[in-house]
């Protein structure tokens, strides 16, 4: 069967780069960008320059099932995620804020794409870009509703590639997520010094990777997933399937 890919999070880091990953690669992708999206048209003419088809579907469950039944994908990839510095923006700018949450955006429009794929008979690969650490049992709310999606993409009857990496970040990435960057950098720096040191087994773990290299890891692992595959990928995996 021919390979379409449908993006959840076109518009993000990682997004992006997977966007124009698949589309350079000429495989068929429509990148969802959301209707409410404040920069919605410079996306659409970014997205339609590499090729790509473009869907503006509400996160509402109705629109979403039409959006993925009529995309027909053999690939969906789901790369959706707040941070606290989005919610503080909203807030600032005087708008509502308080649906901002790691519940209402990372968990339940994770959620509402995967009901929507698992409704298509085809069963299509489910790409979830989680995080190094997610877990039901997680204090942290940001782990636990990824810990939470991922004990519901695997209790669902379809393909899946769960992706947990470190920090992603590069010097390409926009400013929106400043103190990951701040974080990674320092945090890349020690790894770095342990590697020299011979000591390489954290820097495989918890270096940073970039858009671009997490984009190519989870295109190599979709490339190689089957029809029952039920893969998770720390970052040691990623960064091996990302250098080919
Ligand atoms: N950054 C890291 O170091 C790191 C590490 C591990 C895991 N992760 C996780 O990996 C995923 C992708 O990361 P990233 O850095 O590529 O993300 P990003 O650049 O922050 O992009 C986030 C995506 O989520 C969408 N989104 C945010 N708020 C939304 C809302 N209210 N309604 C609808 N869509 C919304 C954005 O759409 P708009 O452009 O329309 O706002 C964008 O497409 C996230 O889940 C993130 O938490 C990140």
């Amino acid at each position: 069967m021919k390979t379409r890919a449908l993006v959840f999070g076109a518009t993000g880091y990682t997004g992006h780069h997977i966007v124009q990953r698949l589309t350079a690669g000429s495989i068929a992708t429509v990148a969802h960008v959301r209707a409410d999206s404040p920069r919605g048209e410079e996306w659409e003419g970014r997205f339609r320059s590499y090729g790509a088809e473009i869907s503006r579907a509400s996160w509402e469950a109705s629109e979403i099932s039409s959006l993925v039944k009529d995309a027909a994908p053999t690939w969906i990839f789901a790369l959706l995620g707040t941070t606290r510095a989005r919610k503080k923006d909203l807030l600032a700018r005087g708008e509502d804020g308080a649906q901002e949450t790691y519940e209402a955006i990372d968990r339940d429009l994770t959620l509402m794409a995967l009901e929507a794929a698992a409704g298509l008979d085809s069963r299509p690969l489910f790409v979830y870009l989680s995080s190094l650490g997610a877990n039901v049992s997680a204090r942290l709310p940001y782990l636990k509703v990824r810990g939470e999606v991922e004990r519901r993409i695997a209790e669902s009857a379809l393909p899946h590639v769960i992706a947990q990496p470190g920090f992603i970040t590069g010097a390409d990435r926009p400013e929106s997520r400043p103190m990951e960057r701040v974080g990674a950098v320092l945090s890349d720096g020690a790894l770095s010094a342990l590697a020299a040191v011979g000591l390489r087994g954290p820097h495989a773990k918890w270096a940073s990777l970039s858009g671009d290299q997490l984009a190519a890891g989870l295109i190599a692992a979709a490339r190689d997933a089957g029809s029952e595959s039920s893969t998770t990928l720390e970052p040691p995996a990623l960064r091996q399937l990302a250098a080919g």
